[in-house]
């Protein structure tokens, strides 16, 4: 009986394939509507949300290599309708369930004159914005094609002020930019934009798999267009029918929670393909890392070199102590010596150092429960790393070891082609599923932006792509800016998972005094909330957290959650996050501000009604500034319940971090 009444409504859907001019869609709610009609001859868009319209008439379409390059007038039907309310479970993430909850429809473009090109495009509206995609059904008249342009418009009503990262910038390292749309450069996504009365719109992608990374470009007034990264000799995409483009995905987002908790990029990504995920377990890491940042110890062998069999079991003896998940070591293989970024052929994923014994570390850290993240930079050159990457994660995973860092530093891949154009892209993800045969877990440095592809290969665990950590090292500028992490949720951070590797304890550099890390130590802490990975570092050397209080906290933080909320923020301000652990029912909470000391006032109403809990807190000490006393910081606890008030002091770029637990 069921099975009649689903079969009638497919029915009903196929008559709706009649030819009209105007065709649309609306949210669940109701309040979302997307049209799709013809302008010209042109398929265009408009999106409102209630009365407002959000994008009006915006250009859909392609400009293709060859001859008839562009896309003629089209005629436009409805084909198909769908609509979905269903719940998935995650296999690690900022909340356990998610909802994925849209009204879809399908509409057929036709070219009307030779060569009667057919392109379709999906859209899929969410009570918190839309999603759309492009297909080319498998057609006489396309078949080998090469995509010169993507047209795809997104024209705004006004000039909002936006948050953006330039795509001049080098893997994502950028700092936030803060301009009306009418002013940006060549820019990333996600792209935010502040849209008044507290609301937010984010463009993104969803599922960029075989094509090129979608960049925005200001075209005229306030409208932005797609750019997408090129290969070297200028096409964008190759491709062949049948084929698909990622999502075009845009947050409506009333408040800053909904920006920062839309799951429509996640909604928009294929269900997980790896049956067994046992071996795929959120945790935190230590590291030989920070220390050859700081140049206390060398990549390279030689008198300095920092992975050596004795310092990794150090490592590793702390990390069993103190109940860190991994241990990350680089430097152990060969390939260090001189000119590594030009001499990428040089490093060998399975030869160790002479002073560090691979086999020997590998089995101390296995008897101990102490999981290795080995250290692989291949320098972008990913002709070499594929030749090895077999042998290399067999070797890996024969130990019972599931992590591996990847490195990708060089601005050309295989000296040629950009990091995120289609051949990036590819080449990223043929190395994840080479990884998850093998069940090793990856955490991706110099990445492609992630686009949600974690959801289908749930091994692809953490990406850097943020101007990150290492920055406070080395970087002549001084390092990060004391705003930079209450900007990272609301534009990368909505991309998924930041391997920002924070934890700094000790904030002397004396080999290079011009730079630091740029942060109280209580912020330092908060962070572990406010960031979202399910692979965290502690970064610093252990030796820093020997004996210290506040080290309690880093080893308590979970990093898989059961759910998550941005209690309140302004971005480039301050940030305030809690989440509730996924595997106790304990919360947590995170509060960071930029250079400016303020004191905020949190509602406790997200912890269980009726129950009270021990609140440990980790504040600013009365003291603490972030440029001359940044380790200064207060522990205290108090009983407290979901109609108390936290009252919270945070010192220049400072912070609080706060477990509750049931009492
Ligand atoms: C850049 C990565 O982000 C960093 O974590 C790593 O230490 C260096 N590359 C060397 O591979
Ligand atoms: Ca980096």
């Amino acid at each position: 009986m069921k099975f009649k009444f689903i079969f009638s409504v497919a029915a009903i859907s196929c008559i709706l394939a009649t030819g009209c001019c105007n065709t649309s869609v609306s949210s669940p709610d109701g309040n979302i509507n997307f049209t799709v009609k013809t302008q010209e001859g042109k398929a265009v868009y408009t999106v409102k949300d209630g009365n407002q319209t959000i994008i009006s008439n915006s250009a859909l379409g392609f400009i293709f290599k060859g001859e008839e390059a562009e896309l003629g007038a089209v005629e436009i039907c409805r084909i198909s309708t769908d609509s979905k309310d269903e719940t998935w479970e995650q296999v690690w993430g900022e909340e356990r369930f998610v909802r994925n909850n849209y009204n879809e429809m399908t509409v057929r473009m036709k070219e009307t004159a030779e060569p009667g090109r057919i392109i379709d495009l999906t859209v899929r509206v969410f009570d918190d914005g839309f999603g759309f995609r492009y297909s080319f059904p498998d057609q006489e008249a396309l078949k080998e094609f090469a995509i010169a342009e993507e047209l795809t418009e997104f024209r705004f009503s006004k000039d909002y002020m936006s948050w953006w990262l330039d795509q001049s910038v080098p893997y994502y390292e950028d700092y936030g930019h803060n301009t009306p749309i009418s002013q940006i450069d060549t820019a990333h996504t996600p792209f935010t934009i502040e849209a008044g009365e507290g609301r937010y719109f984010a463009i993104h992608e969803a599922n960029l798999t075989d094509y090129a990374k979608m960049n925005l470009v200001n075209t005229e007034d306030y409208c932005l267009r797609a750019w997408l990264t090129p290969w070297s000799d200028g096409t964008k995409v190759y491709a062949s029918t049948p084929f698909q483009t990622p999502w075009r995905t845009m947050i409506i987002a009333d408040d800053i929670n909904e920006l920062a908790m839309s799951r429509i990029m996640l909604n928009l990504n294929e269900p997980n393909r790896i049956e067994d995920t046992s071996w795929i377990r959120p945790g935190k890491y230590i590291g030989i890392w920070w220390t050859l940042h700081k140049d206390y110890y060398t990549w390279y062998y030689g008198p300095r070199h920092g992975a050596t069999t004795e310092h990794t079991m150090r490592y590793i003896d702390f990390a069993a102590e103190n109940g860190m998940s991994a241990v990350l070591v680089e430097g152990w293989n060969i390939g260090w010596d001189g000119n590594w970024m030009k001499n990428s052929t040089g490093f060998d994923f399975t030869k160790a150092y002479p002073d560090y014994d691979f086999d020997k570390v590998m089995k101390y850290a296995a008897s101990k429960g102490v999981q290795m993240v080995i250290h692989n930079e291949y320098a972008a050159n990913t002709d070499h790393y594929l030749s090895q990457i077999d042998e290399a994660y067999k070797l890996y995973s024969s130990y019972d070891m599931h992590y591996v860092k990847t490195g990708n530093v060089n601005v050309l891949m295989d000296g040629k082609e950009a990091h995120d154009g289609q051949y990036g892209v590819n080449r990223r993800r043929k190395i994840v599923e080479t990884a998850a045969k093998y069940r090793i877990c990856i955490d991706e440095h110099e990445p492609a932006m992630p686009t949600g592809i974690h959801r289908t290969w749930p091994n692809l665990m953490t990406y850097e792509g943020v101007r990150g950590q290492e920055h406070d090292a080395w970087e002549p500028d001084g390092g990060n800016r004391p705003d930079h992490m209450t900007v990272c949720p609301f534009i990368r951070g909505l991309a998924g998972p930041m391997d920002y590797t924070f934890g700094t304890f000790d904030f002397s550099n004396p080999n290079y005094p011009f730079c630091r890390v740029r942060t109280t130590l209580a912020k330092q802490l908060a962070q572990y909330v406010v960031i979202y990975s399910p692979l965290q570092m502690a970064s610093d050397d252990p030796k820093a957290y020997e004996g210290v209080k506040a080290f309690d906290f880093i080893k308590d933080v979970p990093c898989d959650w059961h759910e998550s909320r941005v209690i309140d923020a302004v971005i480039g301000d301050y940030t305030i996050t809690a989440r509730r652990d996924r595997n106790s029912e304990d919360w947590y909470l995170g509060a960071i501000t930029d250079e400016n000391a303020r004191e905020l006032n949190v509602a406790l109403s997200f912890l269980e009604p009726g129950t009270e809990y021990i609140a440990q807190i980790y504040s600013d000490g009365p003291d603490a500034d972030y440029e001359s006393n940044p380790e200064s910081y207060s522990y205290s606890e108090m009983t407290v319940d979901q109609n108390d008030t936290l009252h919270m002091k945070l010192a220049t770029s400072g912070g609080c971090a706060v477990r509750f637990v049931k009492k």
